[in-house]
């Protein structure tokens, strides 16, 4: 047994070390030849990691936009495409196979930000890059972070929260619904939150960090709470995107409290909670741009397959991981209630108002002035 480790790891160390050799002959020069000149370089195979899919944006925005980019950019390049369904270990299979298969980039948004560490040695043994995607991937050597600022995405959160109470002049408690802890935008969201809502004069009464982000688990923890404080002990809901809103909305109305008179927070601008912000069951979301997001990270990665560097003017900040600091491109969250849903996402194109104005919200866009 322990001869077979120590044989292991001599591997490990021979493969390294012969890595290392063959990347110092390379030195800086494009991988495929080609004739020379940067941009025009050859395919190669892209890995696209994703972490979940029971939040809406990752098939519905994610990845499309990843994909129609990578084509753009390189139509000879190809994707190696998996969604992990909220299970580390699935994602660790998942970048095993892709590094394998011989992709040359990989762009991970971690299902758990410590563990995801693991998948990045493995590639680096490799000498293929990480783009680290949407979430941070902690305490490890990626290469680069493309994001939002998802502290003022919770700072945004709170103050549309806070705010919006009192307007209302609402007395009472807030019921704080957060996202996974093994994500590090939901510690970053959270502590946003926190720093509004903690000098405000409302008191948080309960408040639950909510495993996979799941919303049917974010609806248990809310019933948990309306259990806990009774159907007058709250005023408000901070929910940390609009899975975990949704959750919580469903509680409300099944212990007969009408959603419109508990201001909840969400974020994603999925289409279910424009429609709820539309009615009133909702009252805000944050609407993040993930088509920039993800064409940012294609031409990143088409890039890096290339062995190229970053496109100029890409690369906008640089985030500590814990381990070092990340060269990263980070995005502008917006805040949206029903006022300026027609300037922000249907504006964008993010959704249509084909889209969004279906069956019963008719009324409620006209009213908004969407068409
Ligand atoms: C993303 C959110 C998403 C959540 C759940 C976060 O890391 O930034 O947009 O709603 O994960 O998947």
């Amino acid at each position: 047994m322990t001869k077979r480790r120590w044989r292991l790891s001599m591997l490990a160390v021979v493969a390294v070390l012969a890595a290392g050799v063959l990347l110092a002959a390379c030195g800086d020069d494009d991988d495929d030849g080609g004739g020379g000149g940067g941009g025009e370089g050859g395919g190669g195979s892209i890995a696209l990691l994703l972490p979940e899919s029971k939040t809406a944006r990752y098939e519905s925005q994610d990845r499309p936009n990843f994909e129609r980019k990578v084509q753009e950019l390189c139509p000879d390049c190809t994707i190696e495409y998996a969604n992990a369904d909220q299970d580390p270990s699935k994602q660790q299979q998942q970048a095993e196979a892709a590094i394998t298969k011989g992709v040359k980039v990989l762009v991970l948004d971690p299902v758990d930000a410590a563990s995801a560490g693991a998948i990045v040695s493995r590639a680096k043994q490799s000498q293929i890059p990480v783009v680290s995607y949407d979430r941070l991937i902690t305490d490890a050597d990626i290469d680069y972070y493309i994001s939002f600022d998802n502290v003022r995405v919770g700072e945004l959160q709170g103050e549309s929260l806070v705010s919006k109470l009192e307007e209302d002049g609402a007395k009472g408690d807030i019921i704080m619904i957060n996202g996974a802890p093994t994500d590090n935008n939901a510690k970053l969201f959270k502590q946003g939150a926190h720093s509004v809502i903690d000098r405000s004069q409302f008191n948080v009464a309960k408040e639950y960090d909510t495993p996979d982000w799941s919303p049917d688990k974010a609806q248990t923890e809310m019933e948990q709470a309306i259990t806990a404080v009774g159907e007058n002990g709250f005023a408000g809901v901070y929910a940390a995107n609009d899975g975990t809103a949704g959750g919580a909305i469903a509680a409300m109305k099944s212990a007969g409290i009408d959603p419109a008179t508990r201001p909840t927070t969400g974020q994603d601008a999925e289409l279910a909670a424009i429609q709820r912000i539309l009615v009133g069951e909702q009252y805000m979301t944050v609407y993040k741009a993930i088509k920039p997001e993800a064409e940012a990270a294609a031409e990143l990665a088409v890039a890096l397959a290339r062995g190229e560097d970053a496109p100029k003017g890409l690369v906008n900040d640089k985030v500590d991981n814990g381990q070092e600091q990340v060269p990263s491109v980070l995005l502008k969250p917006v805040a949206v209630t029903k006022d300026n849903i027609n300037e922000t996402v249907i504006k964008d194109g993010f959704w249509k108002a084909s889209q969004v104005c279906t069956g019963k919200y008719a009324a409620a866009c006209k009213e908004a002035g969407i068409q």
